[in-house]
C-alpha cells in the first residue's frame, strides 16, 4: 500500500487575495493555516498557529523573534515577509536557527517612487489646508488672492533656478524618485548611504551620471550637508537600529525653511516630536508622510496630525494593483523556494 507523505504545514497571517491565494491552495502536498482578513493577523495568532510550521508568509506588522520561532519548532525552514522592509525580522534568531528569510523588491520600486513625489507635491502645495476647506464646505473665496495658499514651488522656475533633491538612503527606489525628479528639473543629487567606501560611491556616481546626462552633480555627502542643502529630502532607507531617529532635531534645524521632508520608508527613521515642532515653528516648508513612529495605532491628536502643513497616508506607498499582487505573488514564490530549498526570487543574507 502507497505511504501518504505528511504535508507540509503553511501559516499564513493575511488574505493574499484571489489572485494569489489559490497558489497555495492548489498544492495538495500543503497544508494551509490562513488568517483569513486582510489586515494583519498580529504576533498572538500567529503564535497560536505556528507550532510544527514548515514555513509562513507574514506582513510587517508581524514581530518575527524568539518566541515566535520557539512557537514554531524545529521545522520552520523559510519566513516569507510581503515586504521589501525587514526591520520587523529578527535577522540572528533566524541566522542561529537557519531558517531562510525571503522578501519582495523591486516590484513596488514605481509605486513607492510614485508615492514619494506625490507627497513631496502635496507637502510643498498646502493640499492638507486646502482639501480640508473645501471638504468642510469652506471653499475659501481668498484662496485666488494674489498668495493664497501659495507654497514653494517644486520645480525650478528657470534653467539658473537651480534645485538640488537629498536621498537618506540611494537604493532602487531612491535612484526611480531621482529618474522623477529629474523630469522636474533637478540637477543636483546628495544622498546619504550606509556605505562609506570611496570606491563604492565612484562607481554609483558615475553611473547615476552616465544614466542621467543632464545631473551636474552625485555626491555621497554627510547628514549635515545633506539637511542644508536640500530643497526636497527623501528617506527612503532601511528602519532598524542603524537609522533610529536618523532625522532628529539638528537635522530638521539645519534644512532650508522652504523644503520639503518625506518619509516613504518606516517612521523611526524620524523623532516625531522634532518634526512637529520643526514644522510648527517652520525650520522647513511641509512634510509627506507615508508612515510614521508608532502606526498603526494613529489618532487625531496626532502632533503631526495635527500640523496643517504635514500631510500623511497610511503607508499606501505601495499601494497599486500592479505592486501589491507582484508582492504577494513573490512572498508565495519565495516560500515555495524555501520550503524545497531553491534559490528564492529575493532572499535576505543573515
Ligand atoms: C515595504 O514593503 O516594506 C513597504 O513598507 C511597502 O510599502
Amino acid at each position: 500500500m502507497a505511504e501518504t507523505k505528511k504535508k507540509m504545514k503553511i501559516v499564513v497571517s493575511l488574505d493574499l487575495g484571489p489572485e494569489v491565494m489559490p497558489l497555495l491552495y492548489n498544492r495538495d502536498d500543503l497544508e494551509i493555516i490562513a488568517w483569513p482578513h486582510a489586515s494583519s493577523s498580529g504576533k498572538e495568532w500567529l503564535v497560536k498557529n505556528i507550532a510544527g510550521a514548515d514555513g509562513c508568509i507574514i506582513m510587517l506588522f508581524e514581530k518575527i523573534d524568539d518566541e515566535v520561532l520557539d512557537a514554531a519548532g524545529p521545522n520552520l525552514k523559510v519566513v516569507s515577509t510581503m515586504s521589501v522592509g525587514y526591520d520587523h525580522v529578527d535577522l540572528k534568531a533566524l541566522a542561529k536557527r537557519g531558517v531562510r528569510l525571503g522578501n519582495t523588491p523591486d516590484v513596488l520600486t514605481e509605486s513607492v517612487a510614485d508615492s514619494s513625489v506625490m507627497l513631496a507635491l502635496m507637502a510643498g502645495r498646502n493640499t492638507k489646508e486646502g482639501t480640508n476647506l473645501v471638504e468642510k464646505g469652506q471653499w475659501p473665496g481668498w484662496s485666488w488672492s494674489p498668495y493664497g495658499l501659495c507654497g514653494p514651488q517644486i520645480s525650478p522656475n528657470s534653467p539658473a533656478d537651480i534645485r538640488t533633491v537629498g536621498f537618506i538612503g540611494f537604493g532602487r527606489i531612491a535612484q526611480a524618485t531621482l529618474a522623477r525628479m529629474i523630469g522636474f528639473g533637478y540637477t543636483r543629487c546628495l544622498y546619504v548611504a550606509r556605505s562609506k567606501d570611496p570606491a563604492r560611491a565612484a562607481d554609483i556616481e558615475q553611473t547615476i551620471k552616465a544614466r542621467h546626462p543632464t545631473l551636474t552633480t552625485v555626491k555621497r555627502v554627510e547628514l549635515d550637508e545633506l539637511a542644508r542643502e536640500s530643497d526636497v529630502v527623501y528617506i527612503l532607507a532601511p528602519g532598524g537600529s542603524e537609522t533610529y531617529h536618523i532625522v532628529d532635531e539638528k537635522f530638521l534645524k539645519q534644512m532650508k525653511k522652504t523644503a520639503v521632508l518625506v518619509n516613504n520608508a518606516r517612521g523611526t527613521l524620524v523623532d516625531s516630536d522634532a518634526l512637529a515642532k520643526a514644522l510648527k515653528e517652520g525650520w522647513l516648508w511641509g512634510a509627506g508622510l507615508d508612515v510614521v513612529e508608532g502606526e498603526p495605532n494613529i489618532t487625531a491628536d496626532h502632533p503631526l496630525v495635527k500640523e496643517p502643513r504635514c500631510v500623511m497616508i497610511p503607508h499606501i506607498g505601495s499601494a497599486t494593483w500592479e505592486s501589491r499582487i507582484g508582492m504577494a505573488t513573490m512572498s508565495v514564490n519565495n516560500l515555495f523556494a524555501g520550503l524545497e530549498r531553491q534559490p528564492m526570487v529575493s532572499e535576505v543574507q543573515l
